[in-house]
Protein backbone atom coordinates (compact mmCIF):
# COMPACT_ATOMS: atom_id res chain seq x y z
CA UNK A 1 0.00 0.00 0.00
CA UNK A 2 1.53 3.13 -0.93
CA UNK A 3 2.03 5.55 2.07
CA UNK A 4 0.84 8.76 0.36
CA UNK A 5 -2.25 9.75 -1.71
CA UNK A 6 -1.50 12.66 -4.85
CA UNK A 7 -4.08 15.03 -5.03
CA UNK A 8 -4.94 17.63 -7.44
CA UNK A 9 -7.71 20.55 -6.25
CA UNK A 10 -9.81 21.64 -8.79
CA UNK A 11 -11.34 25.43 -8.07
CA UNK A 12 -9.65 27.10 -4.99
CA UNK A 13 -12.36 29.51 -3.58
CA UNK A 14 -13.29 29.15 -0.02
CA UNK A 15 -14.11 26.00 0.02
CA UNK A 16 -10.83 24.56 -1.31
CA UNK A 17 -9.14 26.70 1.58
CA UNK A 18 -11.15 26.26 4.41
CA UNK A 19 -11.76 22.33 4.38
CA UNK A 20 -9.92 20.96 2.43
CA UNK A 21 -5.99 22.52 2.57
CA UNK A 22 -6.28 23.20 6.18
CA UNK A 23 -7.52 19.40 6.42
CA UNK A 24 -5.02 18.26 3.98
CA UNK A 25 -1.91 20.13 4.58
CA UNK A 26 -2.08 18.77 8.15
CA UNK A 27 -1.92 15.25 7.06
CA UNK A 28 0.99 13.57 6.29
CA UNK A 29 -0.86 11.08 4.02
CA UNK A 30 -1.99 13.40 1.76
CA UNK A 31 0.29 15.00 -1.08
CA UNK A 32 -1.45 17.94 -2.99
CA UNK A 33 0.81 18.13 -6.10
CA UNK A 34 -1.68 20.30 -8.41
CA UNK A 35 -4.14 22.59 -8.29
CA UNK A 36 -6.30 24.72 -11.37
CA UNK A 37 -8.96 26.87 -11.23
CA UNK A 38 -10.71 28.75 -14.29
CA UNK A 39 -9.29 31.87 -12.40
CA UNK A 40 -5.90 31.28 -13.29
CA UNK A 41 -4.08 33.91 -10.89
CA UNK A 42 -6.63 32.75 -7.86
CA UNK A 43 -5.14 28.79 -8.72
CA UNK A 44 -1.23 30.55 -8.80
CA UNK A 45 -2.33 32.07 -5.54
CA UNK A 46 -3.22 29.40 -3.77
CA UNK A 47 -0.61 26.97 -5.12
CA UNK A 48 2.08 29.92 -3.55
CA UNK A 49 0.34 29.73 -0.33
CA UNK A 50 0.06 25.76 0.14
CA UNK A 51 3.09 25.21 -1.70
CA UNK A 52 2.15 23.10 -3.92
CA UNK A 53 4.05 22.68 -7.06
CA UNK A 54 1.73 22.51 -10.19
CA UNK A 55 -1.04 25.39 -10.76
CA UNK A 56 -2.30 24.05 -13.87
CA UNK A 57 -3.48 26.42 -16.90
CA UNK A 58 -6.34 23.71 -18.00
CA UNK A 59 -8.18 20.71 -15.81
CA UNK A 60 -5.99 18.40 -18.85
CA UNK A 61 -2.76 19.71 -17.30
CA UNK A 62 -3.68 18.31 -14.18
CA UNK A 63 -5.55 14.80 -15.38
CA UNK A 64 -2.52 13.93 -17.44
CA UNK A 65 -0.37 14.47 -14.45
CA UNK A 66 1.13 11.09 -13.21
CA UNK A 67 1.21 12.38 -9.92
CA UNK A 68 -2.34 12.99 -9.75
CA UNK A 69 -4.26 9.52 -8.30
CA UNK A 70 -7.20 11.68 -6.52
CA UNK A 71 -9.35 14.48 -7.74
CA UNK A 72 -10.72 17.02 -5.30
CA UNK A 73 -13.71 18.95 -6.98
CA UNK A 74 -14.22 21.96 -5.10
CA UNK A 75 -16.32 24.23 -8.17
CA UNK A 76 -19.77 25.97 -7.28
CA UNK A 77 -22.71 22.89 -8.11
CA UNK A 78 -23.16 24.44 -11.67
CA UNK A 79 -19.64 23.18 -12.52
CA UNK A 80 -19.36 19.66 -10.48
CA UNK A 81 -20.37 17.23 -12.80
CA UNK A 82 -17.32 18.32 -16.00
CA UNK A 83 -14.58 18.00 -13.54
CA UNK A 84 -15.46 15.02 -12.26
CA UNK A 85 -16.70 13.03 -15.27
CA UNK A 86 -13.50 14.10 -16.65
CA UNK A 87 -11.45 13.08 -13.55
CA UNK A 88 -12.96 9.37 -13.56
CA UNK A 89 -12.50 9.02 -17.15
CA UNK A 90 -8.82 9.95 -16.73
CA UNK A 91 -8.54 7.12 -13.80
CA UNK A 92 -8.46 9.63 -10.97
CA UNK A 93 -10.45 8.85 -7.82
CA UNK A 94 -12.81 11.98 -7.20
CA UNK A 95 -14.08 13.69 -4.22
CA UNK A 96 -16.60 16.32 -5.15
CA UNK A 97 -18.01 18.62 -3.40
CA UNK A 98 -21.29 18.97 -2.17
CA UNK A 99 -24.67 19.24 -3.53
CA UNK A 100 -23.10 16.39 -5.82
CA UNK A 101 -25.18 17.65 -8.71
CA UNK A 102 -27.93 19.52 -9.66
CA UNK A 103 -30.29 17.09 -10.28
CA UNK A 104 -30.99 13.48 -10.37
CA UNK A 105 -29.63 13.44 -14.22
CA UNK A 106 -26.50 14.56 -13.61
CA UNK A 107 -25.87 12.08 -10.28
CA UNK A 108 -26.44 9.38 -12.51
CA UNK A 109 -24.12 10.55 -14.73
CA UNK A 110 -21.12 10.76 -12.35
CA UNK A 111 -22.37 7.82 -10.59
CA UNK A 112 -22.28 5.50 -13.54
CA UNK A 113 -18.62 6.90 -14.82
CA UNK A 114 -17.37 6.09 -11.75
CA UNK A 115 -18.87 2.36 -12.04
CA UNK A 116 -17.62 2.22 -15.45
CA UNK A 117 -14.04 4.08 -14.31
CA UNK A 118 -14.08 1.20 -11.33
CA UNK A 119 -12.59 4.34 -9.47
CA UNK A 120 -14.25 5.81 -6.26
CA UNK A 121 -15.97 8.70 -6.46
CA UNK A 122 -17.73 10.50 -2.74
CA UNK A 123 -19.18 13.15 -2.22
CA UNK A 124 -18.31 16.07 0.45
CA UNK A 125 -22.02 15.87 2.59
CA UNK A 126 -20.25 12.65 4.23
CA UNK A 127 -18.62 15.85 5.95
CA UNK A 128 -21.50 15.48 9.01
CA UNK A 129 -20.65 11.55 9.55
CA UNK A 130 -16.95 12.42 10.78
CA UNK A 131 -18.37 13.89 14.14
CA UNK A 132 -17.52 11.92 17.09
CA UNK A 133 -20.76 12.14 18.04
CA UNK A 134 -22.59 11.03 14.52
CA UNK A 135 -19.51 8.44 14.68
CA UNK A 136 -20.48 6.59 18.04
CA UNK A 137 -24.40 7.00 16.98
CA UNK A 138 -23.94 5.20 13.54
CA UNK A 139 -22.34 2.12 15.56
CA UNK A 140 -24.97 1.93 17.57
CA UNK A 141 -27.51 2.19 14.72
CA UNK A 142 -25.98 -0.54 13.61
CA UNK A 143 -24.73 -2.97 16.33
CA UNK A 144 -28.32 -2.82 17.49
CA UNK A 145 -28.38 -0.99 20.52
CA UNK A 146 -31.58 1.28 19.42
CA UNK A 147 -33.57 -1.55 18.09
CA UNK A 148 -35.31 -0.59 14.73
CA UNK A 149 -34.41 3.11 13.69
CA UNK A 150 -37.84 3.71 12.15
CA UNK A 151 -37.87 7.66 12.57
CA UNK A 152 -34.71 10.34 12.16
CA UNK A 153 -35.74 14.43 12.85
CA UNK A 154 -33.16 17.15 12.15
CA UNK A 155 -33.96 21.11 13.15
CA UNK A 156 -31.18 23.45 11.97
CA UNK A 157 -32.05 26.66 12.17
CA UNK A 158 -29.56 29.97 11.42
CA UNK A 159 -30.82 33.25 11.99
CA UNK A 160 -29.28 35.02 9.35
CA UNK A 161 -26.52 32.99 7.45
CA UNK A 162 -27.77 33.32 3.82
CA UNK A 163 -24.47 33.15 1.62
CA UNK A 164 -23.86 36.18 -0.53
CA UNK A 165 -26.13 38.19 1.91
CA UNK A 166 -25.43 37.77 5.74
CA UNK A 167 -22.28 35.25 4.78
CA UNK A 168 -19.63 34.95 2.18
CA UNK A 169 -20.66 38.40 0.73
CA UNK A 170 -18.98 38.28 -2.22
CA UNK A 171 -19.98 35.08 -3.62
CA UNK A 172 -23.00 35.34 -5.40
CA UNK A 173 -24.09 31.92 -7.20
CA UNK A 174 -25.96 30.41 -3.77
CA UNK A 175 -28.69 32.90 -4.64
CA UNK A 176 -29.07 31.18 -8.29
CA UNK A 177 -31.37 28.30 -8.32
CA UNK A 178 -29.82 27.83 -11.84
CA UNK A 179 -26.33 27.73 -10.51
CA UNK A 180 -26.74 26.39 -6.92
CA UNK A 181 -29.68 24.15 -7.73
CA UNK A 182 -31.87 25.76 -4.71
CA UNK A 183 -30.73 27.38 -1.33
CA UNK A 184 -30.76 25.58 2.12
CA UNK A 185 -32.15 22.61 1.22
CA UNK A 186 -29.78 21.86 -0.89
CA UNK A 187 -27.00 23.79 0.33
CA UNK A 188 -26.78 22.33 3.90
CA UNK A 189 -29.86 19.78 4.07
CA UNK A 190 -27.71 17.97 1.94
CA UNK A 191 -25.72 16.85 5.02
CA UNK A 192 -28.48 16.64 7.24
CA UNK A 193 -30.29 14.21 4.88
CA UNK A 194 -26.87 11.92 4.26
CA UNK A 195 -26.61 11.55 8.25
CA UNK A 196 -30.20 11.16 8.40
CA UNK A 197 -30.21 8.09 5.64
CA UNK A 198 -26.87 7.14 6.89
CA UNK A 199 -28.56 6.43 10.29
CA UNK A 200 -31.36 4.48 8.60
CA UNK A 201 -29.31 1.95 6.66
CA UNK A 202 -29.37 3.74 3.65
CA UNK A 203 -32.90 3.08 3.14
CA UNK A 204 -35.00 3.60 -0.57
CA UNK A 205 -36.49 7.04 -0.37
CA UNK A 206 -40.34 6.05 -0.93
CA UNK A 207 -42.28 9.92 -0.89
CA UNK A 208 -41.47 13.27 -0.57
CA UNK A 209 -43.30 16.07 0.75
CA UNK A 210 -42.19 19.53 1.14
CA UNK A 211 -42.96 23.09 1.55
CA UNK A 212 -40.37 26.30 1.39
CA UNK A 213 -40.41 29.55 2.44
CA UNK A 214 -38.05 32.95 0.69
CA UNK A 215 -38.02 36.25 2.14
CA UNK A 216 -37.09 35.76 5.42
CA UNK A 217 -34.98 38.71 6.68
CA UNK A 218 -34.24 41.76 4.31
CA UNK A 219 -34.20 41.18 0.80
CA UNK A 220 -30.76 40.32 -1.36
CA UNK A 221 -29.73 44.11 -1.77
CA UNK A 222 -29.79 45.40 -5.88
CA UNK A 223 -28.59 44.10 -8.29
CA UNK A 224 -28.31 40.96 -6.47
CA UNK A 225 -31.28 38.72 -6.93
CA UNK A 226 -31.91 35.78 -4.72
CA UNK A 227 -34.48 32.97 -6.60
CA UNK A 228 -34.17 30.46 -3.99
CA UNK A 229 -35.31 29.22 -0.74
CA UNK A 230 -34.20 30.67 3.06
CA UNK A 231 -35.98 27.86 4.36
CA UNK A 232 -37.46 24.54 3.91
CA UNK A 233 -39.32 21.55 5.88
CA UNK A 234 -39.37 17.99 3.58
CA UNK A 235 -40.75 14.89 5.39
CA UNK A 236 -39.80 11.62 3.92
CA UNK A 237 -41.09 7.91 3.85
CA UNK A 238 -38.60 5.04 3.17
CA UNK A 239 -39.46 1.97 1.87
CA UNK A 240 -38.87 -0.41 4.98
CA UNK A 241 -41.54 1.61 7.01
CA UNK A 242 -39.07 4.45 7.90
CA UNK A 243 -39.80 8.30 8.23
CA UNK A 244 -37.88 11.69 8.56
CA UNK A 245 -38.65 15.10 9.25
CA UNK A 246 -36.06 17.67 8.24
CA UNK A 247 -36.03 21.67 8.88
CA UNK A 248 -33.46 23.71 7.75
CA UNK A 249 -33.10 27.40 7.13
CA UNK A 250 -30.59 30.27 5.94
CA UNK A 251 -32.48 32.65 7.55
CA UNK A 252 -34.95 32.47 10.48
CA UNK A 253 -36.16 34.23 13.82
CA UNK A 254 -35.74 30.88 16.20
CA UNK A 255 -32.60 30.12 18.25
CA UNK A 256 -31.70 27.62 20.63
CA UNK A 257 -33.89 24.81 19.00
CA UNK A 258 -31.62 22.86 17.08
CA UNK A 259 -32.06 19.43 17.46
CA UNK A 260 -30.86 16.20 16.02
CA UNK A 261 -33.50 12.97 17.50
CA UNK A 262 -33.00 9.62 16.48
CA UNK A 263 -35.65 7.09 16.91
CA UNK A 264 -35.28 3.61 17.47
CA UNK A 265 -37.27 0.80 18.67
CA UNK A 266 -35.63 -0.07 21.25
CA UNK A 267 -33.89 3.36 22.45
CA UNK A 268 -33.34 6.60 21.08
CA UNK A 269 -30.87 9.43 20.97
CA UNK A 270 -30.31 12.99 21.54
CA UNK A 271 -26.97 15.08 20.18
CA UNK A 272 -25.25 17.71 21.66
CA UNK A 273 -23.88 15.83 23.83
CA UNK A 274 -24.52 12.55 22.46
CA UNK A 275 -27.15 10.97 24.68
CA UNK A 276 -29.14 7.22 24.80
CA UNK A 277 -32.45 7.28 25.85
CA UNK A 278 -34.90 4.30 26.90
CA UNK A 279 -37.02 3.41 29.59
CA UNK A 280 -36.41 3.55 33.16
CA UNK A 281 -36.12 0.13 34.34
CA UNK A 282 -38.09 0.73 37.62
CA UNK A 283 -40.26 3.26 35.97
CA UNK A 284 -40.91 2.54 32.55
CA UNK A 285 -42.82 5.99 32.31
CA UNK A 286 -39.62 7.72 32.57
CA UNK A 287 -37.04 8.18 30.43
CA UNK A 288 -33.82 7.04 31.48
CA UNK A 289 -31.32 8.85 30.22
CA UNK A 290 -26.73 8.32 29.56
CA UNK A 291 -24.24 10.47 28.56
CA UNK A 292 -22.91 8.39 25.63
CA UNK A 293 -20.16 11.33 24.61
CA UNK A 294 -19.46 14.22 26.28
CA UNK A 295 -18.00 16.34 22.93
CA UNK A 296 -19.73 18.80 21.01
CA UNK A 297 -22.00 18.02 18.05
CA UNK A 298 -19.29 18.79 15.68
CA UNK A 299 -15.92 17.37 17.27
CA UNK A 300 -14.35 15.57 14.76
CA UNK A 301 -10.65 16.05 16.52
CA UNK A 302 -9.41 12.30 17.07
CA UNK A 303 -10.41 11.63 13.49
CA UNK A 304 -10.40 14.93 10.62
CA UNK A 305 -12.69 15.99 8.17
CA UNK A 306 -14.54 14.29 5.08
CA UNK A 307 -10.68 15.23 3.06
CA UNK A 308 -8.51 13.09 5.78
CA UNK A 309 -11.43 9.95 5.54
CA UNK A 310 -11.44 10.29 1.88
CA UNK A 311 -7.63 10.31 1.65
CA UNK A 312 -7.56 7.28 4.61
CA UNK A 313 -10.15 4.99 2.85
CA UNK A 314 -8.49 5.31 -0.83
CA UNK A 315 -5.18 4.55 0.58
CA UNK A 316 -6.55 1.71 2.70
CA UNK A 317 -8.49 0.62 -0.39
CA UNK A 318 -11.97 1.00 1.08
CA UNK A 319 -14.76 2.62 0.35
CA UNK A 320 -15.08 6.02 1.15
CA UNK A 321 -18.36 7.66 2.84
CA UNK A 322 -21.03 8.76 1.14
CA UNK A 323 -20.16 7.28 -1.87
CA UNK A 324 -21.76 8.32 -5.35
CA UNK A 325 -24.80 5.81 -4.63
CA UNK A 326 -25.80 7.27 -0.96
CA UNK A 327 -25.34 11.12 -2.59
CA UNK A 328 -27.41 9.65 -5.62
CA UNK A 329 -30.27 9.07 -3.18
CA UNK A 330 -29.86 12.44 -1.71
CA UNK A 331 -30.15 14.19 -4.95
CA UNK A 332 -33.45 12.46 -5.78
CA UNK A 333 -34.88 13.33 -2.41
CA UNK A 334 -33.69 16.95 -2.47
CA UNK A 335 -35.15 16.89 -6.72
CA UNK A 336 -38.22 15.25 -5.49
CA UNK A 337 -38.71 17.92 -2.21
CA UNK A 338 -38.21 21.01 -5.03
CA UNK A 339 -40.92 19.44 -6.71
CA UNK A 340 -43.08 18.57 -4.58
CA UNK A 341 -42.60 22.56 -3.07
CA UNK A 342 -43.72 23.59 -6.38
CA UNK A 343 -46.45 21.70 -7.03
CA UNK A 344 -47.81 21.64 -3.34
CA UNK A 345 -48.15 17.41 -3.65
CA UNK A 346 -46.50 14.83 -2.31
CA UNK A 347 -43.80 13.13 -4.72
CA UNK A 348 -43.59 9.35 -5.04
CA UNK A 349 -39.92 8.06 -5.97
CA UNK A 350 -40.76 4.41 -5.70
N1 LIG B 1 -18.28 28.22 1.13
C1 LIG B 1 -18.65 27.31 2.04
O1 LIG B 1 -18.80 27.59 3.25
C2 LIG B 1 -18.88 25.90 1.62
C3 LIG B 1 -19.02 24.95 2.62
C4 LIG B 1 -19.16 23.63 2.28
C5 LIG B 1 -19.20 23.27 0.95
N2 LIG B 1 -19.14 24.20 -0.03
C6 LIG B 1 -19.26 23.76 -1.42
O2 LIG B 1 -18.01 23.88 -2.08
C7 LIG B 1 -18.21 24.20 -3.46
C8 LIG B 1 -17.43 25.48 -3.76
O3 LIG B 1 -17.92 26.49 -2.92
P1 LIG B 1 -17.02 27.76 -2.53
O4 LIG B 1 -17.76 28.47 -1.47
O5 LIG B 1 -15.62 27.38 -2.33
O6 LIG B 1 -17.16 28.60 -3.91
P2 LIG B 1 -16.22 29.74 -4.44
O7 LIG B 1 -17.04 30.49 -5.43
O8 LIG B 1 -15.58 30.46 -3.28
O9 LIG B 1 -15.03 28.94 -5.17
C9 LIG B 1 -15.26 28.17 -6.30
C10 LIG B 1 -14.03 28.26 -7.21
O10 LIG B 1 -14.25 27.41 -8.34
C11 LIG B 1 -13.77 28.10 -9.49
N3 LIG B 1 -14.44 27.52 -10.67
C12 LIG B 1 -15.70 27.73 -11.12
N4 LIG B 1 -15.95 26.96 -12.21
C13 LIG B 1 -14.82 26.23 -12.42
C14 LIG B 1 -14.49 25.24 -13.36
N5 LIG B 1 -15.33 24.83 -14.30
N6 LIG B 1 -13.23 24.71 -13.30
C15 LIG B 1 -12.34 25.11 -12.36
N7 LIG B 1 -12.63 26.06 -11.42
C16 LIG B 1 -13.85 26.59 -11.45
C17 LIG B 1 -14.10 29.55 -9.24
O11 LIG B 1 -13.29 30.40 -10.03
C18 LIG B 1 -13.78 29.66 -7.75
O12 LIG B 1 -12.43 30.00 -7.50
C19 LIG B 1 -19.72 24.34 -3.65
O13 LIG B 1 -20.24 23.16 -4.16
C20 LIG B 1 -20.23 24.60 -2.24
O14 LIG B 1 -21.57 24.16 -2.03
C21 LIG B 1 -18.94 25.51 0.26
Amino acid sequence: MPDKLGVAIIGTGTIANSRHMRALSQHPAANVVAVYDVLGDRAQEFATKWNIPVAASDLGQVLENKDVDAVIVSTPPFAHMEPTLKALEAGKHVLCEKPFALDPQEAERMTKAAEKAGKHLAVCSADTRCDASMRRAHELASNGSLGDVYHVRSSQFRVRGRPGIDILKDVHWFLDSKRAGGGSLIDIGVYQLDVMLWLMGNPKVKTVLCTTKMGIGDPAPAPLKQDVEDHAVVMFTTENGGSGILEITWSSNIAGANAFLVFGTKAGLRFNPLTYIKPGELNPRRASEEKVLDVPENDRSDFGNVSVQFVDAILAGREPWTPARDALEVTRVIHAAYESARTGQAVQLS
